[in-house]
This record gives structure tokens, C-alpha cells and sequence, in this order.
């Protein structure tokens, strides 16, 4: 927590705490800690002297700032017209509700980070799901919870890295 604060503080200091340079001096922040926390935004809000309200306004105005940590797992959605069309708002509905995770959020237990985009080009695929990077196309409510759920989560991962080198 400390280094954190000592870190916004830097921050500040690096802009010469030109409230102006709000949106890169968040960008420093997250390219070090991977997304904005609650205090850092409070420290930066303090430090500069401009309304925490203001801070949080860029924070949730700009899609690319994170207010959770990443989750082991990138899943993306694509909400443009064509997925739409045919049903990624239902699909982004039951993922929510199953996971308990917020569009744009990181399910508690951190297995995945959940980001409802714009048109990712395959519209022919629709709809269309990305998780780590590798697509699904024709993706259903029922399959794109199958294929959440079977998502390797940290701990297993070490455990499959382990009993393979046991095994050599
Ligand atoms: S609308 Fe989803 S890929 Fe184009």
C-alpha cells in the first residue's frame, strides 16, 4: 500500500502535478500495476487537488482503463451489430450472471477478465468470442458457459506442470 502511494506520488511529480496530464499520469499507473485501484485514484485525486468524482469520470470513460486487477484468463465478447443480431446480449447477460462478474470486470476468484468489445472483424463468425486469443465462433449462452468453465484456473495449471515433470 505504501510503495503504491509512494508510486502516484512519483507520478505526480514526473507530470509536475499538472492536473491537465490526469490521463497519462493514469496511463503510468496502469502500465505499472496492470489496472487502477481505488486508492491509487484517491491518492491521485488528493495530490493534485481536483475532485475524486473527476478522476473517476476519465477512469470510467475510457475503455481502456481497468478498475480490477486482470484475471488469469482474457475473455472477450463482441457486442457489434451482426453478434448482436444474434445474440451476444444474452450471451454477455448469462455470463454475468453465471460468473457474478460486471461487463469490463475480473470474476472474484480472478479466473477471468471479462470485456464486451465492438466488432472484432469475423462477423461471418457471429457471434464470436475470444478467450486468450484463440476464437469461437456460433458461440450459444450454454457454450460459451461450457467453455468458460473449463477454463484451467492458476492452481491447476501448476499442478499439470508439476505431475509433468514428475512424469519425466
Ligand atoms: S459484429 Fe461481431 S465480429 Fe463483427
Amino acid at each position: 500500500m505504501e510503495q503504491e502511494t509512494k508510486f502516484v506520488q512519483e507520478i505526480v511529480e514526473r507530470y509536475d502535478g499538472d492536473a491537465g496530464m490526469l490521463i497519462p499520469m493514469m496511463q503510468d499507473i496502469q502500465v505499472e500495476y496492470g489496472y487502477l485501484s481505488a486508492e491509487q485514484l484517491r491518492r491521485l485525486a488528493k495530490q493534485l487537488d481536483v475532485p475524486l468524482m473527476r478522476v473517476y469520470g476519465v477512469a470510467t470513460f475510457y475503455s481502456s482503463f481497468r478498475l480490477a486487477p486482470k484475471g488469469q484468463h482474457e475473455v472477450t465478447l463482441c457486442m457489434g451489430t451482426v453478434c448482436y443480431l444474434k445474440g451476444a446480449g444474452r450471451i454477455s447477460e448469462v455470463i454475468c450472471d453465471e460468473f457474478q462478474v460486471e461487463p469490463g470486470g475480473t470474476t472474484a476468484d480472478r479466473l477471468f477478465s471479462f470485456q464486451p468489445v465492438n466488432c472484432v472483424g469475423a462477423c461471418a463468425l457471429a457471434p464470436v468470442m475470444i478467450v486468450d486469443g484463440k476464437y469461437y465462433d456460433g458461440v450459444t449462452p450454454a457454450s460459451a458457459i461450457d467453455i468458460l468453465h473449463s477454463l484451467p484456473s492458476e492452481e491447476e495449471t501448476v499442478e499439470e506442470a508439476e505431475s509433468y515433470g514428475k512424469d519425466k
